[in-house]
């Protein structure tokens, strides 16, 4: 199998800590109380040298949780642990950050550590709306975010965009996603609300209080979405997920091609070699881990070519460009190929994907029953 070889490497960095839980947010996260912040940062940068990387990281992530919470100093701590175990400077480097902390103390210090792309995540522009998910933050506050990270220098911004929100209708979606085109972002990431049970807001709908939407509503909001930002300029690469020329994200996409990465700190998880696996959820358990040198793992699996080929194929169909099952079938020869030609067919037949005996890609009414058409190949 090629995969240890020659594949792209990503490091994923997990800082666990926000202000307050947001009520959609099913995330890993606690409060940034002093002495958690500090053991964090301590472990975080013991196993960043003990990683041991086999090859450089072209793609470094840290994401959240708010890594944006952290003081200026910290964010340098962790910058240099990052820089460290990543073996040199990464071509792309993003930092997820909510309004109220993308300030411009803390991008001056990310800009000087090397990070080049900034991700906020705005959710809305409605103020009733973000006061209803439990967010901190104000519309007044997203534009500062915004120059902040100008100001900066950073060119590569990403704007996150939550739909089908509770009693969000598809002209107030509409008008969040016009006022986020006009910000003049790189990139927008757009989800559809899932509610998870681990999530306030499932509280809501247990006790009868919130209603899911259904599949055909969740679809106008899709159409709407692709839509729009299309006939902006920004062009759609993967189900949430749209960017100019140039500036898709390159951790992500590596991650969805089944590429490797390194995933550090708590419920941070890890493709390395043959080995999938996650860091304990929890920071004091993870802490523990890394203390003692023995990580607190979970869902360890050792892969086999059966499993990687089938999620290249699965996650590969939720990017625009497809999958390369020539490509695929080299990287996996033992899999079962003749078996994906087969559903290949018959999803062309049913007008969900589009498939030319080689590269096999979806529809766009194919993107919008992505789930399903997962179930077809596992
Ligand atoms: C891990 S969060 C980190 C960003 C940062 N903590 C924030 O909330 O602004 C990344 C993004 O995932 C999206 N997200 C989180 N929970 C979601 C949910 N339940 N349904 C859909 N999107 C969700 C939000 O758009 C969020 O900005
Ligand atoms: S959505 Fe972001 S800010 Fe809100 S609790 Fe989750 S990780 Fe924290």
């Amino acid at each position: 199998m090629t995969l240890s070889r020659q594949s792209a490497l990503g490091l994923y960095v997990h800082v666990p800590f926000c202000a307050r839980r947001c009520e959609f947010c099913a995330f890993y996260e606690v409060p940034p109380r002093r002495a958690d912040v500090e053991r964090y940062l301590a472990c975080a940068e013991r196993e960043l040298a003990e990683l041991h990387l086999p090859r450089r990281a072209e793609t470094v992530f840290w994401g959240g949780g708010t890594p944006s919470i952290l003081a200026p100093a910290d964010l340098e701590r962790l910058a240099g642990a990052t820089l460290g175990a990543s073996g040199g400077t990464p071509e792309e480097w993003t930092v997820e950050t909510t309004p109220a902390t993308c300030r411009a103390d803390r991008l001056a210090v990310l800009k000087n550590s090397g990070v080049t792309r900034v991700s906020i995540g705005v959710q809305s522009f409605d103020e009733a709306i973000l006061a209803g998910l439990g967010r901190l933050h104000t519309t007044a506050q997203v534009s500062e975010a915004i120059g902040a990270v100008r100001a900066a220098g950073i060119g590569n911004l990403n704007l996150d965009l939550m739909f089908a929100l509770p009693g969000q209708t598809l002209e107030e979606w509409e008008r969040d996603l016009r006022t986020a085109i006009a910000a003049g972002p790189e990139h927008i990431s757009t989800y559809c609300l899932t509610i998870e049970e681990s999530a306030p807001l499932f509280a809501r709908l247990a006790r009868g209080r919130l209603s899911r939407r259904t599949p055909d509503e969740e679809a106008a909001f899709y159409e709407r979405t692709w839509d729009l930002l299309e006939a902006a300029g920004y062009r759609q690469y993967e189900v949430s997920n749209f960017a100019r020329p140039g500036y898709e994200c390159v951790h992500n996409l590596n991650t969805w091609r089944m590429r490797e990465w390194a995933g550090v700190g708590p419920a941070a998880a890890s493709q390395l070699g043959l080995r999938r696996y996650a860091n304990a959820a929890n920071l004091a358990r993870w802490a523990e881990g890394v203390e003692k040198g023995a990580p607190a793992r979970t869902d360890e699996v050792i892969l086999d070519e059966a499993t990687l080929a089938t999620d290249a194929v699965v996650f590969g169909l939720r990017m625009v460009e497809g999958v390369d099952l020539a490509e695929l079938a080299a990287r996996f020869p033992s899999h079962d190929w003749a078996e994906v030609a087969r559903k290949a067919s018959e999803l062309e037949g049913q007008g969900l994907a589009e498939f030319d005996g080689r590269s096999l890609r979806l529809t766009r009414r194919g993107r919008l029953l992505a789930d399903e058409v997962a179930l077809e190949f596992f």
